[in-house]
């Protein structure tokens, strides 16, 4: 595979040991930073592996799918991702993950969507009420609540308000733990405090597990516990708890994100604010909003499609290389690491127009520019491993905008700091402190 004209990818491997894993963790330029240096292939030591950043639609396919079986996600999760979300989806790879995401399906698609559109809107309409007698808020941890109630309620079926502060907290701790550079297991570790927090959830979700049994019901984990395959295969108790694990995790902090972005985004950009308010009024919504009414809102879709692109939730994915393999003439090693980026393929000037401008027409029918080039927007992956949630996550989305749309005006409140940083998930590093009014009144 390897002969004398294919040499390793450029890059450093930074200080022993650590490597360059601070300035992966804490600067949130970093990889911007090695492109403009090495370009868009180039290697580093980072989380403790030996590590191959690929950036460009170009490498998103290689990784995404027509490559993807040189790559494993298993391997790719660094070790304490592994520890602490267990043997679910993030981690499977080949028939077993196959198998899983089959029997998940069910939670995530057609009329199960359709079920959730009320209790969404409820919740949504419910926070969006106390935080406009609130006035001043900070809207990241805000959101975070609201976003980790839908999840927690459609995922779990646990009655609203009832344990949702709680179950929020040991979230908090284990998502805490997933960046740990040190992995220390104590009890006043943050390590030791994720491990901790992750039982509890653990032994939470098994007791609602235990309740449904009997009486599945129709929310994410009654449809777990009926789906069957043509086999007649089912996923085990065990494998539920783990799985929906992952899906409170994979199901709110993304989400958290993205709907933060949007108001900040909207805020700055009057332009884009009042079309979008536009949309809503001409569509003359009345009563309870449905799949059908979300989907006659397409401008709203160009706007959260710029929001994808530009503040991506999840900056790339991380694979274990299985086979060796050579991209644009570097060679790969097996055993290596690579993660393609998502958000410095979102900033390929070759793609998409101005790329630092906030442009959502650029999603236009007419501009199109996503489509001219395969994999060029990955906010939510590609290829057989899209992400699961897309759909609810897109539902979740749009009823939160509507509802603000038609409901309020806000504005960002001064002396803050708007940077994007990106741990646990990408926020603004004040959270988005608005003065919020009530346009109805
Ligand atoms: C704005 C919201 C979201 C964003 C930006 C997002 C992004 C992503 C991305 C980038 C991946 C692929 C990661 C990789 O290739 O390494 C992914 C996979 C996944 N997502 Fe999402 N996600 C969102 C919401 C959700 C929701 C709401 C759920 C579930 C309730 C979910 C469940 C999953 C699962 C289970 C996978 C793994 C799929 C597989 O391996 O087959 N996501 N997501």
């Amino acid at each position: 595979m390897k002969d004398t004209s294919q040499s390793l990818p450029p890059g450093s491997f930074g200080l022993p040991i650590v490597g360059e894993t601070i300035q992966f963790l804490f600067d949130s330029e970093y990889v911007d930073k090695r492109e403009k240096q090495y370009g868009s292939i180039s290697k580093t030591n980072i989380l403790g592996r030996k590590t191959v950043f690929m950036s460009g639609a170009e490498a998103n396919k290689f990784i995404l799918s027509s490559h993807m079986d040189y790559f494993s996600w298993g391997k790719g999760w660094p070790d304490n991702f592994k520890e602490i979300l267990g043997r679910s989806l993030f981690l499977q790879d080949g028939e077993e993950h196959k198998r899983n995401r089959k029997l998940l399906m069910p939670a995530f698609h057609g009329q199960a969507l359709a079920n959730y559109v009320t209790t969404m809107e409820e919740i949504i309409s419910k926070y969006l009420q106390k935080w406009v007698v609130k006035k001043k808020l900070t809207w990241f941890p805000e959101i975070k609540q609201m976003t980790f109630e839908i999840a927690s309620v459609l995922l779990l079926g646990s009655p609203p308000e009832d344990k949702t502060k709680l179950l929020s907290q040991w979230f908090t701790e284990l998502t805490n733990g997933l960046f740990a550079i040190f992995p220390i297991r104590a009890s006043w570790t943050k390590y030791g405090k994720a491990l901790a927090a992750r039982d509890r959830l653990l032994k939470y979700i098994d007791e609602q597990i235990e309740k449904r049994l009997s009486n599945p019901g129709k929310d994410a984990l009654g449809l777990m516990l009926q789906t069957t395959d043509e086999d007649g295969d089912r996923l085990s108790r065990e494998e539920i708890k783990l799985q929906a694990l992952l899906l409170l995790f994979a199901g709110h902090e993304t989400t958290t994100s993205m709907l933060t972005f949007l108001c900040m985004a909207l805020a700055q950009h009057p332009e884009v604010l009042a079309k979008a308010k536009a949309e809503q009024q001409e569509l003359a919504l009345e009563g309870d909003l449905s799949l059908e009414k979300l989907k006659q809102m397409t401008y709203l879709d160009r706007v959260l499609k710029e929001v994808e692109r530009l503040y991506p939730p999840i900056g790339g994915g991380f694979r274990g290389v299985i086979k060796p393999f050579v991209f644009k003439g570097y060679y790969v090693p097996e055993g290596w690491i690579v993660s393609y980026r998502i958000n410095s393929s979102h900033q390929d000037s070759n793609v998409f127009t101005n790329p630092k401008q906030f442009d959502p027409d650029r999603f236009s029918d007419e501009r199109a520019e996503h489509k001219k080039t395969e994999y060029s927007l990955v906010g939510f992956g590609g290829g057989p491993r899209f992400c699961l949630g897309y759909a609810f996550a897109q539902i979740e989305m749009k009823i939160f905008a509507s509802l603000v749309l038609r409901n309020c005006a806000w504005e960002i409140l001064p002396n803050q700091n708007l940077t994007p940083d990106r741990i646990p998930s990408l926020h603004p590093r004040s959270g988005l402190k608005v003065k919020l009014v009530n346009s109805n009144c």
